[in-house]
């Protein structure tokens, strides 16, 4: 495996990984019907990939490190949208490939996640996981992330989730 920072080029890919983490993953957490009408060309084409602007989100990709380079799954970070956070930065998303899990990816992102925000000089990062997505609590609390205690409904790809927010010193 492999981790280098993301492309445009690889937009499409990243969204291929997004989109069936969300299936599985949040099987029985998201209605079924939403779940099997994400199409990944439609993430793909929301993404920010094509800067160094450290103001912007910043996406990480761990490939299989083969000459295909095939995209095994990403970590997202970015500035805080939390008005009480003002100078947190936020792990935005990650998502490893379901035919992947288990390996090591996730850590291995997370941890290079944690190091790009560390580069901006944050000291403090904050990330959202949905309530009932306890598979991603037991991973973030494995890395030091703790629940905060705040919980909100947001909408998230055009549905409605409850999430918890968690914090963790970088
Ligand atoms: C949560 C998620 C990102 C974790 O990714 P992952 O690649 O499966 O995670 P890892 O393999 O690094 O770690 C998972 C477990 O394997 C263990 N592990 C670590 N390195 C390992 C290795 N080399 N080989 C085998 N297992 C390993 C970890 O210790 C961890 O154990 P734990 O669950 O008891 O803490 C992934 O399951 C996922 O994409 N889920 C769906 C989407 C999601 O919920 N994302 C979070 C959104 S908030």
């Amino acid at each position: 495996m492999l981790l280098r920072p993301a492309q445009p080029a690889d937009a499409l890919a990243i969204a291929r990984v997004h989109v069936r983490a969300w299936q599985h993953g949040y099987a029985g957490l998201l209605p079924a019907s939403y779940l099997n009408q994400l199409r990944p060309q439609d993430r793909a084409e929301k993404y920010d990939l094509s800067h160094t602007d450290p103001s912007r989100p910043h996406t990480i990709v761990a490939t299989d490190g083969n000459l295909g380079d095939q995209i095994l799954g990403f970590a997202t970070t970015a500035p805080s949208h939390e008005s009480d956070l003002p100078h947190h930065g936020e792990l935005t998303a990650l998502y490893v490939d379901p035919d992947s899990w288990g390996r090591g990816i996730g850590v291995a992102l997370v941890s290079a996640a944690r190091t790009h925000l560390v580069s901006l000089g944050l000291k403090h990062a904050y990330l959202f996981t949905l309530v009932d997505n306890l598979r991603a609590q037991r991973f973030y609390k494995s890395d030091q992330w703790t629940p905060d205690g705040l919980q909100r409904t947001d909408t998230v790809w055009g549905t409605a989730v409850h999430v918890l927010r968690f914090q963790r010193n970088l």
